[in-house]
């Protein structure tokens, strides 16, 4: 699933991205080689990295 239309991420890169260690929508676009273009999907980029803290939270 397409996260980020400009720049064609998907749900995969950004979870690639954030186990890498990206914590922050600027570092996600970093690890992945890219930058932010609209913007849109800063919110959704924040959401999978708040589900990522909280299943480590969990474990
Ligand atoms: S949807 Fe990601 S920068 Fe536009």
């Amino acid at each position: 699933m397409y996260i980020c239309s400009c720049r064609a991420l998907t749900d995969k890169d950004v979870n690639n991205a954030i186990r890498e260690g990206a914590s922050r929508p600027s570092a996600v676009y970093k690890t992945c080689g890219s930058k932010p273009e609209c913007g849109r999907c800063v919110k959704a980029i924040v959401n999978l990295i708040k589900e990522h803290s909280q299943k480590a939270c969990q474990t």
